[in-house]
């Protein structure tokens, strides 16, 4: 690719370091929990039924446990796929990864804003064969997509918060490319072993790509040359 996209790419890479720390991950499966903190559960504010931003607090550390696990378990099966010789399965799961970190980052950006302390959960995932993991990776997807998301998002807008409702946005705009690419190796896993599929992470949304065929994220309008590329 051309220049500005491998300057890019190690801007993403400082950044996805620093949403790493943030949420307490390695590369290795982390097994802590991150930010443990005695401020705000989503017990806690469930229960706090008069405020007007308790359903959003809630949804949003939801949201966001969901996708520090999300990037966590995408780092291992990567590692899995790499091992099983699917290189272009372990980009695309690197590439997931990246993305779900950087929703993390927006959901926590948001808790903060409310006043509140982004808190996940990090459990050590179950690493299976790579095609039982897409599978697991296509359910998880579908699911954000589908079901979480849209909810989210509806009572996000009831409740007026335009920052969650765009956060929420950005994540299940990235996740429906990610249930789409994750079918596609799914569906073709042995042909993806010769595959040199490049995939690209837009560093403000997390909208996942192979094909920068746009001058701006189609989602979020980042510029294209400010797309990190995943090697
Ligand atoms: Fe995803
Ligand atoms: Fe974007």
């Amino acid at each position: 690719m051309s220049r500005p996209i491998k300057k890019t790419a190690k801007f993403v890479s400082i950044a996805a370091l620093g949403v790493l720390a943030l949420v307490g991950c390695t590369q290795q499966p982390p097994t802590a929990t991150v930010e443990p903190s005695t401020s705000v559960t989503t017990q806690e504010v469930s229960q706090e039924t008069s405020s007007p931003d308790a359903v959003t607090l809630k949804n949003l550390q939801a949201a966001y446990n969901g996708e520090s696990n999300a990037h966590a378990r995408y780092l291992a099966f990567a590692k899995k796929a790499e091992t099983e010789g699917y290189q272009q399965v372990a980009r695309l799961f690197q590439a997931a990864a990246q993305a779900e970190a950087i929703h993390a980052a927006n959901h926590a950006a948001v808790i903060r804003k409310l006043g509140a302390k982004p808190e996940a959960t990090i459990e050590t995932p179950e690493v299976k064969s790579t095609r039982e993991n897409l599978e697991e990776a296509i359910n998880g997807e579908s699911y954000e997509r589908d079901t979480m998301y849209p909810e989210f998002i509806e009572q996000a807008k009831q409740k007026g918060n335009q920052e969650a409702v765009q956060t929420f946005t950005y994540a299940v705009q990235a996740e429906t490319e990610h249930a789409k690419y994750y079918t596609q190796a799914k569906d073709n896993l042995e042909d993806w072993k010769d595959a040199k599929m490049v995939f690209y992470v837009c560093p403000e949304c997390g909208f996942t790509t192979n094909n920068l065929n746009f001058e701006n994220c189609p989602e979020c309008g980042t510029a294209q040359n400010l797309f990190g590329e995943v090697v």
